[in-house]
């Protein structure tokens, strides 16, 4: 009898760590993502990337970035060259090959991973990558473009102004004028460019918009002021999918200090999710379409998480952002709300890297060259 030949297994880079404030966040999701990798069907090549940037792997590449003892690592490597393709090792000054890539997955929030900078490289290097490309990731993670785009296609988002460094240093006073042109108190000072709730403020007063604007600004070059969505409950909504991409069903935070702060999320771990959110049925799928309609306006694929705000008297909903490597544990809202929807975490990860190869085909048939007839 002949023997069943094997269908080669798919590898996979998993990255994580990086250089932005939410390095130990991406470490908890890398480690629910890699132990969901049916070892039957991938060969899995964690990559470990350091607060300063530095790409390592090597055995129990994790562990050493969580005890953040990388010597007995190897550098790693890939190459913006499609001819240069797969990962690599730097020993002793050399590259070594270690082996083919099919698909990138990085578990990489924030800065320097989920906003478009490492999509770029992926894209250079020509394999497949799960999530967003370079559009979707950048304008998702710039809190004031997202919103300007969100406006532009009639989607509701809380009023909010813009201000750049250099202003905020020439004229602090013309600044705080401008922000509370905005509204009644409280204000939410916010870096554009930044997640978990890193350098937010919820500003009461005059002086404490002041602090959140200094301190929001040294995290950022440009800072936004919104308007405070007060007396609103928060529901987010998982997305999956290229370009028919499915919400799941809506879930609900309950943050347990005064706003969905960075120690609420993280720190103390005690805000609660309830799944499904207890809301009207209109109002879920109102939610629901509005999270489609925002994750095809700025091009997602993959995946991404929506959250909303929906004000308690009025019903209204509005959408806060789109977070499109949003955190991976296997406790945390994105698998869980799809878990309440009937997709398993261990079915979201094949799903997800199905996703990402159905993409980079796509992408092999388009042409990228125009070359004129002589
Ligand atoms: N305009 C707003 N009105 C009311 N609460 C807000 C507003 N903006 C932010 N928040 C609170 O701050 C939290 C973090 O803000 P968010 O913009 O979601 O930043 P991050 O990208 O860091 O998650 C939200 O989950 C919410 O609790
Ligand atoms: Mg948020």
């Amino acid at each position: 009898m002949p023997t069943a030949t094997l269908s080669p297994k798919l590898r996979v880079a998993v990255l994580f760590g990086g250089r932005s404030g939410e390095h130990e966040v991406s470490l908890m999701s890398a480690r629910s993502v890699i132990a969901a990798l049916d070892p039957a069907k991938y060969e899995v090549f964690p990559v470990g990337i350091t607060h300063d940037g530095n790409w390592f792997v090597g055995e129990n590449v994790l562990e050493k970035l969580e005890q953040g003892k990388t010597d007995s690592l190897d550098h790693a490597a890939i190459f913006p060259e499609p001819g240069y393709q797969g990962l690599y090792a730097i020993r002793n000054t050399q590259y070594v090959k270690l082996t083919d890539l099919d698909v990138l997955f990085p578990v990489l929030h924030g800065t320097f991973g989920e906003d478009g900078t490492m999509q770029g490289l992926f894209e250079l290097a020509d394999v497949a990558y799960v999530g967003a490309g370079v559009v979707g990731s950048a304008v998702g993670m710039d809190k004031g473009i997202f919103k300007d785009v969100m406006r532009a296609n009639g989607i509701p988002v809380a009023d909010w102004a813009m201000f750049r460094r250099s202003e905020i240093e020439r004229d602090m006073n013309e600044v705080i004028r401008k922000a509370e042109a905005l509204g009644d108190y409280p204000l939410f000072a916010k870096p554009a460019n930044l997640g978990s709730s890193v350098g937010i403020s919820k500003c009461n007063n005059r002086s404490d918009l002041g602090e959140g604007i200094m301190e929001a600004a040294s995290f950022d070059r440009r800072v936004l002021i919104e308007r405070g969505v007060v007396n609103a409950r928060e529901i987010e909504v998982s997305v999956l999918g290229n370009d028919e991409p499915l919400a799941s069903v809506c879930g609900e935070v309950l943050p347990s200090r005064e706003f969905y702060s960075y120690e609420s999320k993280y720190v103390d771990g005690t805000s609660g999710l309830m799944i499904p959110a207890q809301i009207p049925e209109e109002t879920s799928i109102q939610i629901r379409e509005l999270a489609v309609r925002a994750y095809k306006t700025i091009d997602c694929a993959g995946m991404a998480r929506a959250d909303f705000f929906l004000e308690k008297e009025s019903g209204r909903v509005i959408l806060n952002e789109l977070n499109t490597l949003p955190g991976f544990t296997s406790i945390s809202m994105y698998p869980k709300l799809w878990n309440a929807t009937g997709v398993s975490y261990p079915e979201l990860v094949d799903r997800l890297i199905q996703l990402a190869l159905d993409r980079k085909t796509e992408r092999d048939h388009t042409t990228r060259e125009f070359r004129r007839s002589q």
